[in-house]
């Protein structure tokens, strides 16, 4: 991420986002120029408007408040070093029912993007992929195995990573691409429909958690600094087409989780057990070994830590928004464990 003689100029998708607003804040500390693209308004959104408070009003900041699907790219892109493409639909569950709102925004919305990148002759791009493009592993997931995703969303994840890779693998191609698959993301701001919040709202407020399945479902959680870390480093990478896991270094079952966020609100955690859903997988875990030697990447944050900071941060939140996440509690429409 640097440049000889001028600032960096970058393009981060889905900038109001849980991940994009952190990347951002990140990138400006670095001085570079960030022009942030998402279709959620922080003028109308609240959410949006939480997550992009520190940096709405920088000057090396703009923001674009368009649709990736009908946004004028050419002129975005214009100019640009390094996009980070994190903009896209997440959550597993949600994908059996409004696929065609993933195909939109992670498939079609990504080609969109990579044209107007070709076209204009960006020299980089970061995919954020996930750990869900694995499917079922019994083993920690190597970049190396057979991609076979059990979910739609998954699918889409990996369709819109191989379309990066296959764009940066053309013949002739000056746009290289890293595709970091990001394993379950936590800390403040994560999105309201994942366990983590979930977990820790129902312990501060009472409410009461969700658990699909007995709990022995293991995920490989990843803090979200660690994750920006990570991404940043990605812009280095001199491969023309990498793909690189990005996990917080240890996986934990979902009882182990509950009781993290017991020990960090120093209160009960009201769970009710359901079925598993179809489409979470059992297990996620990363090998981590590419991602140490590609681009450096060690996690720094613990799980015990993190937690701690997500329940500090949810203690803080204004009460309209820790609402969403009460709301959460009592409806059942949402994954048990989104990625
Ligand atoms: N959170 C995780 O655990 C996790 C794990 C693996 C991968 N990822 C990936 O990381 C990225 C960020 O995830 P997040 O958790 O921050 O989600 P998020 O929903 O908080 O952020 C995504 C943002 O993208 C925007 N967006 C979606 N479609 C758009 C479109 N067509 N045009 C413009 N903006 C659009 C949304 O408005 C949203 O603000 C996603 O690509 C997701 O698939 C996340």
């Amino acid at each position: 991420m640097t440049q000889n003689s001028r600032r960096v100029k970058v393009l981060v998708t889905g900038a109001t986002g849980f991940i994009g607003s952190h990347l951002v804040e990140a990138l400006l500390r670095r001085d570079c120029d960030v022009i942030g693209l998402d279709r959620r308004s922080p003028y109308t959104d609240p959410i949006a408007r939480h997550n992009a408070r520190s940096f709405l009003q920088k000057p090396a900041f703009s923001l674009v408040v368009a649709d990736l699907i009908a946004a004028n790219l050419a002129s975005l892109v214009d100019g640009v070093d390094c996009v980070f493409h994190l903009a896209a639909v997440p959550g597993v569950r949600p994908s059996w029912d409004r696929f065609d709102g993933y195909v939109s925004a992670n498939i079609e919305s990504t080609g969109r993007l990579l044209s107007a990148c070709a076209e204009a002759g960006v020299p980089r791009l970061v995919y954020a992929s996930s750990s869900s493009v694995y499917g079922e592993n019994s083993t920690a997931s190597r970049e190396g195995d057979v991609a076979q995703p059990i979910s739609p969303y998954g699918v889409s994840k990996l369709a819109g990573e191989q379309l990066s890779l296959a764009y940066a693998k053309r013949p002739g191609s000056s746009l290289r691409v890293t595709a970091l698959r990001y394993f379950t993301v936590y800390g403040p701001r994560q999105r309201p429909d994942m366990a983590t919040g979930r977990i820790l709202a129902a312990a501060l407020t009472g409410g009461q958690y969700t658990l699909y399945g007995d709990g022995a479902q293991r995920r490989e959680f990843t803090y979200v600094s660690d994750v920006i870390d990570a991404t940043i480093a990605a812009a280095d990478v001199r491969e023309n087409a990498a793909v690189v896991n990005v996990g917080g270094g240890t996986s934990v079952s979902m009882t182990d989780l509950i009781a993290l966020a017991r020990e960090a609100t120093g209160k009960p955690v009201p769970v009710k057990v359901t079925s598993e859903q179809f489409g979470d997988v059992t297990a996620t875990e990363a090998d981590l070994t590419l991602a140490r030697t590609l681009i450096g990447y060690q996690p720094k944050v613990d799980l015990r830590t993190g937690i701690s900071r997500q329940a500090e941060w949810l203690r803080q939140l204004p009460p309209e928004l820790l609402g969403r996440y009460i709301s959460r509690l009592q409806n059942e429409e949402v994954a048990a464990c989104s990625i």
